[in-house]
């Protein structure tokens, strides 16, 4: 290694054992896009072929599909060198991305101070905020409407508790169950921020009463708390959550750890990889406290919603490997196109509908198959907004400013709503 390397190896260990932020100051975001089976072949191959583990915000399945790749200064030549050498061309979407995780800072800071002077804190839904601050919401709505509980799914490895709403009328019949999740990607601001969205959505409007009479709809917000505020403070690009350190490495991707072809693709055996995947299925309490929840209902939750970001996606299983379906994979699609239509309707936005593994990549021990083994019919990962291959991205990824919180709630809701509706007509 050269001196320069080096130093930055130092600087960087020093800074993740005292704890102190990250910076991504220099880094940029390239936009790939393979234009035939060779191109696609070479990125593909890019990390392996460099030996680093660039961050793909979001990669390609295929020719004409953008990957979106962040890649460190000193990493740059190289990289550029590469995508040369195999005729791709890239385009930079971001020239600096410690520039906009200050910006994003700023604007939440100036947020902050202005609700501390504020006597009676309220709550903007369409901000991002802490953890405490999102449990003191639900626990203020679960306090407001009698037909909401407050619950809890057991506590991270950090100690926060996990809450959730349960929110339906009582019956003297079981009821069917609509199960929806969030922030199983620290990261992905934008899916907590939409969970308790569609929450304040579904509890303020009396046209829903009905379907509330029918059915249950349980939502957990934030079901990675330690990896959410370690976000917030100390590193913005953290997906993971926060276990360890082994090997000096913190941290479990939550979604290769789940116990259905645990281990078998698109994970990584390093904890110091995004994707490690554990040192064995269920290995990690969050995922052990939401597959407990899954387990105990799956005869009564007929669907099951993750929320993540980002690319405008609405897939369902198998996600552990291509041109692999359930059974009844024909009724899973027919419903996820009702569900992108509804989408569709409010906003112009268009959702692409697929097979996980097919729409973007294998990769086995994440919570969406884990359901569909247990028995749970309609089961959809959502990729919210931005998606990489339009204007709406604006150079942003995972940093999807607040102002756009509001539009992919009222986009959402109605994609959730079908769902709901699909729970309704199993009764
Ligand atoms: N972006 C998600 C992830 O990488 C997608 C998961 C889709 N589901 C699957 N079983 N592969 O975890
Ligand atoms: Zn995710």
């Amino acid at each position: 290694k050269s001196w320069r390397q080096c130093l930055i190896f130092l600087v960087f260990t020093l800074n993740e054992c005292l704890g102190f932020e990250k910076y991504y100051d220099g880094h940029v975001v390239l936009q790939v896009i393979p234009k035939n089976s060779l191109q696609f072949e070479a990125l593909r191959k890019l990390n392996e072929a460099l030996g680093f583990e660039f961050d793909f915000w979001k990669h390609s399945n295929r020719v004409d599909k953008p990957a979106d790749i962040m890649i460190p200064e000193e990493k740059l030549d190289e990289v550029q060198g590469y995508l040369k050498k195999n005729n791709l061309d890239a385009k930079t979407k971001v020239i600096d991305v410690g520039r906009l995780i200050r910006k994003e800072e700023e604007i939440l800071e100036s947020h902050e101070s202005s609700s501390r002077l504020r006597s009676m804190p309220s709550f903007n839904l369409y901000d991002y905020h802490t953890y405490d601050d999102q449990m003191a919401y639900i626990k203020s709505i679960a306090q407001q409407y009698s037909y909401v509980h407050l619950e809890s799914l057991g506590k991270s490895v950090e100690g926060r508790d996990i809450q959730y709403l349960k929110i339906g009328y009582p019956s003297n019949r079981p009821k069917n169950i609509l199960f929806i999740d969030a922030g199983i990607h620290a990261r992905e601001w934008i899916a907590p921020a939409t969970a308790i969205c569609i929450i304040d959505r579904l509890v303020t409007n009396p046209d829903y009463t009905s379907l509330l009479y029918d059915i249950d709809i349980y939502v957990v917000p934030n079901v990675n708390p330690d990896g959410y505020e370690y976000s917030r403070t100390s590193d913005r690009m953290w997906r993971k959550n926060r276990s360890g350190p082994r090997q000096g490495c913190y941290g479990v991707d939550l979604n290769r750890n789940f116990a259905f072809k645990w281990g078998y693709s698109g994970v990584s055996r390093d904890p110091c990889s995004e994707t490690y995947a554990g040192s064995s299925a269920l290995s990690e309490v969050e995922a052990q406290h939401l597959a407990k929840i899954l387990d105990a209902n799956n005869n009564t939750i007929k669907a099951y919603v993750t929320l993540h970001s980002y690319g405008e996606d609405l897939i369902y299983p198998w996600g552990y490997a291509i041109r692999t379906y359930p059974s009844d994979v024909a009724e899973l699609k027919k419903l996820a196109h009702e569900a992108a239509e509804a989408i569709h309707a409010v906003n112009g936005t268009r959702y692409s509908v697929g097979n996980s593994a097919d729409e973007l990549y294998p990769a086995s021990g994440a919570s969406d198959d884990y359901s569909k083994s247990i028995g749970i019919k309609f089961v959809y990962t959502f990729e919210l907004s931005p998606t990489s291959s339009d204007d709406n991205f604006y150079g942003y990824g995972f940093q999807f400013p607040k102002e756009f919180i509001q539009p992919t709630c009222e986009e959402t809701f109605p994609g959730i709503l079908t769902i709901a509706k699909a729970v309704q007509d199993t009764n």
